[in-house]
């Protein structure tokens, strides 16, 4: 039988008769503004800044505003189904955790990345995890248990590094490859260009390069607790200004369902998929990359069509659990949550991620019971959705 997610009403409710309230805040504004105060200032503009003015960051949680879902009755929606296939996977619930470099950070323990693997674990939401880590791959691979990861890539300017992460994350048990491709320079951030903070700069998030063979004959002279040189290396190969003659490539060194991440135009979609990728992801880094873009979910729509049946992922800007039924109704395969969970992580490490996919879920799923959609197919049939 199909898990209800809008159960977790009656868990809250239930304790609430014993006086028990819930240990961490139910809407998105609270819950950022209790992780923003927990958290160290710097961590804290790393995670909640953007780029530029910040617009583009804001306008892709206003977009979700645009679009509402029509209400249908007497459907009789007793029971939802929110699983989807993916990549070869069965997975109970459409959510996915989107990669966050220096997650590891924001745990108040500093070894976050392990907790959201084992958040993930515990709700079986998958985890992509990021290169940039506090814990090496494989130890975060460890704790997901059988919840499926995949591992998100920054190609670095050597082949044969880039070769090596993704051979690892293959040995490792990851099972999909994620190549993001809107991060090979850093954009201008005014939060973080404020206060001079780059946590990698520091040394930080840099496990899977140190941890790595290929990295650690680079820095062969250097002794092994040598920090500023490994960044020193690290500054020098990290961004890859790749070109679509690189997919190839790309595509040579897995056999891995491989999935490019930052996708936004219909025409980038189609060279994609001629280029072989098994899906794409829909994103525009929640908007820390560069200011003055579209709004990723105005882009939903046109790289679906464009995917003609290829899955398509899609994060920024999803809050709360009626966003991620309108991602899903604009015919994204699955949804990525990303500062959310960072904010649920920095309050209550692996407790808080749970607790915010858990509510997440539960709001969609009780959303799809009220207003009569039971399955994903049904959100996605023409008239479901209108523009507001
Ligand atoms: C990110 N994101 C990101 N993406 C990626 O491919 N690799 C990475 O290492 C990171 N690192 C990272 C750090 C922090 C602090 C944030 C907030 C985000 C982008 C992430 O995967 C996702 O695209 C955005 O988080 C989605 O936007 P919202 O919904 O968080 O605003």
């Amino acid at each position: 039988m199909t898990r209800q997610f809008g159960d977790y009403q009656n868990e809250i409710y239930f304790d609430g008769l014993f006086g028990v309230l819930p240990k961490y805040p139910l809407e998105f504004a609270g819950l950022e503004a209790a992780a923003l105060a927990a958290l160290p200032p710097s961590i804290r503009s790393y995670v909640a800044g953007g780029a530029g003015d910040e617009h583009t960051q804001r306008a892709n949680v206003t977009a979700f505003r645009r679009w509402g879902l029509v209400p249908r009755m007497l459907v009789g929606a007793a029971r939802r189904d929110l699983s989807v296939r993916l990549f070869g996977l069965e997975l109970p619930s459409p959510l996915f955790l989107a990669p966050i470099g220096v997650i590891g950070l924001c745990a108040q323990d500093g070894h976050g990345d392990l907790a959201t693997a084992r958040a993930a674990a515990r709700t079986g939401v998958p985890m992509i995890a990021s290169t940039l880590t506090v814990d090496p791959m494989e130890q975060v691979a460890a704790e997901l248990g059988d919840v499926p990861g995949l591992f998100q890539l920054y190609t670095p300017t050597d082949r044969a590094l880039a070769e090596s992460l993704v051979h690892r994350a293959e040995a490792a048990g990851f099972r999909g490859i994620v190549v993001t491709l809107d991060t090979w320079v850093t954009g201008w951030r005014p939060r973080d260009l404020a206060v001079g903070n780059f946590p990698q700069l520091r040394g930080q998030a840099l496990a899977n390069y140190t941890s790595d063979p290929v990295f650690r004959a680079r820095l062969a002279k250097a002794p092994e607790e040598d920090l500023q040189a490994a960044v020193a290396e690290w500054v020098g190969l990290f961004g890859n200004p790749l070109t679509w003659d690189d997919l190839a490539w790309l595509r040579s060194i897995t056999r891995l369902p491989l999935i490019l991440k930052g996708i936004c135009h219909p025409e980038d979609v189609r060279r994609a998929r001629d280029g072989g990728v098994d899906g794409v992801y829909c994103s525009n880094h929640g908007g820390r990359q560069a200011d003055g873009g579209l709004p990723a979910l105005d882009a939903l729509p046109a790289v679906v069509e464009a995917a003609a049946g290829l899955p398509v992922l899609f994060d920024s800007g999803v809050r709360t659990g009626a966003d991620v039924v309108k991602a899903l109704a604009l015919g994204a395969a699955a949804v990525g949550i990303g500062r959310p969970y960072a904010y649920g992580l920095a309050l209550g490490g692996a407790d808080g991620v749970v607790h915010v996919l858990r509510s997440l879920l539960a709001e969609a799923d009780l959303i799809m019971a009220v207003d009569g959609y039971p399955t994903l197919a049904d959100l996605r049939a023409e008239g479901a959705l209108r523009r507001v």
